[in-house]
């Protein structure tokens, strides 16, 4: 499968480099991005047999199945309209850009009239493939809480303290960084309305933790995911960036395992 990247920074790398490592079967044609300094942070092996642009128009000509946008909300506002017009297959990592049901209704249906498909990878929590299933039936609540270091909070305090109980469509507009995990277990789910979420500030912690309850008529799960960070982007889960692998390994395997 021929694949393009939109933005070379942490996810975009640690994709590109899995793709050389032989991890996913998959050739990387072209990547862009417009400042050249993430992939410079390639390994010098790396860079010479990829096709690097800064121009998206010269992107876009290439001959490519899927283009992964692993850049920001603003570039899948700018050229997801482009990619799946195109007739190209597209995975977002910055979900929250979905969160607008117009522009989301309008990728959905240019890809239905392409006959392209839109991926989304779980990121950074866990049980996405759980709550799929369990829609099928009657789901009661999904509810996620993140807890965080009060400082990645912007929150002053020395002990543990909710500081959000409230709904995903609200939370994702209160707090834009946590937007992407809760916009991507909205959409798996109950929608945003219907999605609880809630903020905890911790000091004890170092990391982001993110835990899913989910409760239906197939009875009830949790997940809890401790997150570490990715080797170069602190604010990135590294687990986020390993779901874009696993989404283009799952693409390409001839066994599909999981929903
Ligand atoms: N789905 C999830 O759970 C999840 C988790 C973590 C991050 N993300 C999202 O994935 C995206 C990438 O994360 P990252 O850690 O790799 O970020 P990063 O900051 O390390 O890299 C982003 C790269 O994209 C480029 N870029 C941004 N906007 C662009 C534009 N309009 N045109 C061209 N290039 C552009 C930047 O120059 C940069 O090199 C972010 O939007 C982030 O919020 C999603």
């Amino acid at each position: 499968m021929k694949i393009g990247i939109i933005g070379c920074g942490n996810i975009g790398r640690v994709v590109i480099r899995a793709v050389f490592e032989g991890v996913v079967d998959c050739e990387v044609v072209c990547v862009f991005d417009a400042d050249r300094r993430g992939f410079e942070k390639l390994p010098k092996e790396v860079i010479s047999c990829l096709l690097f642009t800064d121009k998206f128009d010269f992107f876009i000509m290439q001959d490519m199945d899927i283009v992964v946008e692993a850049a920001s909300q603003e570039a899948v506002r700018e050229f997801s309209a482009f990619v799946l017009g195109g007739g190209k297959d597209m995975m977002i990592m910055s979900v929250g850009a979905l969160v607008d049901a117009g522009f989301r209704g309008q990728l959905v249906g240019l890809a239905k009239e392409k006959k392209v498909k839109i991926y989304i990878p779980s990121g950074a929590i866990a049980g996405i493939d759980g709550l799929k299933s369990a829609m099928s039936a009657g789901v009661g609540g999904v509810v996620l809480t993140t807890s965080k270091p009060p400082s990645s909070l912007g929150v002053d305090t020395k002990t543990k303290r909710i500081i959000y109980d409230g709904y995903a469509e609200e939370a994702v507009r209160l707090f834009p960084k946590n937007v992407n995990v809760s916009a991507t277990l909205a959409l798996a789910g109950v929608g945003f309305e219907k999605t609880r979420v809630k903020i905890i500030a911790d000091p004890n912690l170092k990391e982001n933790v993110h835990e899913v309850v989910v409760r239906g008529d197939f009875g009830t799960f949790s997940v809890r995911v401790e997150n570490v960070p990715s080797p170069d982007n602190p604010k990135t889960s590294y687990l986020a960036a390993l779901s874009a692998i696993a989404t283009l390994k799952k693409i390409t395997s001839p066994l599909q395992i999981g929903t």
